[in-house]
C-alpha cells in the first residue's frame, strides 16, 4: 500500500505564483486590540518564505463566530493592522492591503495586478454562509484569488469549511510551514515511545473533552484531570463538591473513563486539595481544603498546593508531558495559582532537559504567555479544537485534502 504524504511548500515552486494563504487570524481581543499575537507571529515564517519567492499573496481567514453576515465587531481590520506591524518589525517586505468586499470585481482584479510586495487581505470569511457550509461555489470564488493554495491554519483543519476543504479540491494545495511543523510535532506524541508520558487535561467540561480523555488513557501512563472538569470526577467518587460546576449528565461517563483507565493501566490522578470560594469573583476570600472537606456552600476554583506537589512528583519522572486546559479559573485572580505553578514546573523540567513538553489550546497558551514561558516549552501548538481532535486520532478534513500518494 502506498503511503500518503503531506504536500508542503517543498513540493512546489512558488516563485512569482499567485498564492492564496489560509491563516488562522482568530486571535483573542481586548478593548478592540489584539490581546495575544502568538498566532500572528506563528505565520511569519511562511509569509517570509513567500515574500522571498516574490509570490503574490492573498491572505484569508475567519475571525470569531459571526452569524453568516457582516458584523463590524468581527471585522478582521484591527487584526490585519496588528499583523502589518509585526511584518514590519520582522523586516518582511510586505505591506497589507485590507479589502472589505471580496465580491467586488475591483478586489479580484487587484489580486491579479498588484505588486508582489503588496499582500491583499480579505475580510472575515464567516460573514458568508458559504464558508461554514463548505460550499463549492463560495470556494470557487475564493479560488479566483490565486493559482496555488497554501493552508497554514492547522488550528482550523478540523473544520470542513470552504476555505479549508472545498478550495483544496480546486487548486494545487500545500501545507504552509506552521501547519507542517504542527503535524510533525504532534505526530511525535502519537508515536511517542518516550515513557512515562504524563497528560494534564484541564478545562471546564467533560462533555467537550470526553473523546480526548477516552483516547488518551490508551496512550499515556498518567493522566491528571484538573479544572472544573475534575469536579464531575470527584462527585462521581462520592465527594461533596458544593456549588462547583458539575455536569450531572456526564457522571456516568466520568465513571467509565476511570474504569477504562484502570483497564488500560493508566493512572488517572485527581486533585487532592482545592482552592474554594463563595463565588468566581476577583480577589474574593479563598480557602484551601482537602477534597474530603469541601463545604456545600463553596465552589472549587483551582487546585491546591498539595495537588501541585503530588503532580510535580509525576512530572519529575516524565519523559514527555502533554498539557491542554488550565487547571483552575486562571483568568480571575487568585485562581491562576495552580496553572501558573504547573507552567513554571514544566518549563523548568524542559529547560533542564528532563523531558519534552507539548502544550495546546488557547487558554493554556494564555497561561504560559502570562508567565512569559512560551520559549521554555518544547512545543506550543497554536491549535485548540484541532489539537484535541488530532490527539483523539481523528482524521482532520483540512489535512486529508493536503495528502497525496
Ligand atoms: C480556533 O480558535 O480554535 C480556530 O480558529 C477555530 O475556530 P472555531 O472553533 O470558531 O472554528
Amino acid at each position: 500500500m502506498k503511503m500518503k504524504h503531506l504536500q508542503t511548500m517543498d513540493h512546489v515552486d512558488l516563485n512569482k505564483k499567485r498564492v492564496i494563504l489560509r491563516a488562522d487570524l482568530n486571535v483573542p481581543m481586548k478593548n478592540g486590540q489584539v490581546a495575544d499575537c502568538s498566532r500572528l507571529y506563528a505565520i511569519t515564517e511562511t509569509l517570509k518564505e513567500l515574500a522571498e519567492c516574490h509570490a503574490s499573496i492573498t491572505l484569508i481567514s475567519h475571525f470569531g463566530r459571526p452569524k453568516n453576515a457582516h458584523n463590524a465587531n468581527y471585522s478582521l481590520r484591527p487584526v490585519i493592522q496588528r499583523l502589518s506591524e509585526i511584518i514590519r518589525d520582522k523586516n518582511i517586505p510586505l505591506t497589507c492591503n485590507f479589502r472589505e468586499d471580496m465580491f467586488f470585481e475591483e478586489t479580484i482584479n487587484l489580486s491579479k495586478n498588484k505588486s508582489t510586495e503588496q499582500m491583499l487581505c480579505l475580510e472575515n470569511l464567516r460573514f458568508f454562509s458559504g464558508e461554514k457550509n463548505n460550499d463549492k461555489e463560495f470556494a470557487k470564488h475564493l479560488a479566483l484569488f490565486g493559482d496555488t493554495y497554501i493552508n497554514d491554519a492547522f488550528s482550523c483543519c478540523h473544520r470542513a469549511h470552504a476555505s479549508i476543504e472545498a478550495i483544496a479540491h480546486l487548486l494545487p494545495s500545500f501545507a504552509g510551514r506552521l501547519l507542517e511543523k504542527e503535524i510533525k510535532m504532534l505526530t511525535q506524541i502519537m508515536e511517542a515511545t518516550q515513557k512515562p508520558l504524563v497528560a494534564i487535561i484541564g478545562g471546564s467540561k467533560v462533555s467537550t473533552k470526553l473523546h480526548v480523555l477516552s483516547s488518551l488513557i490508551k496512550k499515556v501512563d498518567v493522566m491528571f484531570v484538573g479544572g472544573a472538569m475534575a469536579n464531575s470526577f470527584l462527585k462521581c467518587l462520592g465527594y461533596e463538591v458544593g456549588k462547583s460546576l458539575v455536569e450531572e449528565n456526564m457522571l456516568c461517563q466520568a465513571k467509565k473513563i476511570m474504569n477504562d483507565a484502570k483497564k488500560e493501566s493508566c493512572q488517572l490522578v485527581l486533585p487532592i486539595d482545592v482552592t474554594v470560594a463563595d463565588s468566581l469573583d476577583v480577589n474574593v476570600e479563598t480557602n484551601v481544603v482537602a477534597v474530603e472537606n469541601i463545604d456545600k456552600e463553596k465552589m472549587c476554583l483551582d487546585i491546591g498546593p498539595k495537588t501541585v506537589g503530588r503532580l510535580s512528583g509525576f512530572l519529575d519522572k516524565a519523559k514527555l508531558i502533554l498539557w491542554n486546559g488550565p487547571v483552575g479559573a486562571f483568568e480571575i485572580k487568585p485562581f491562576g495559582k495552580g496553572s501558573f505553578a504547573l507552567a513554571k514546573k514544566i518549563a523548568q523540567l524542559t529547560q533542564d532537559n528532563k523531558c519534552q513538553s507539548i502544550v495546546g489550546g488557547g487558554d493554556t497558551l494564555s497561561v504560559i504567555s502570562q508567565c512569559d514561558l512560551q520559549k521554555d516549552f518544547t512545543y506550543c501548538s497554536m491549535a485548540g479544537g484541532a489539537f484535541l481532535e488530532w490527539l483523539e486520532g481523528k482524521e482532520l478534513p483540512g489535512i486529508k485534502v493536503l495528502m497525496t500518494t
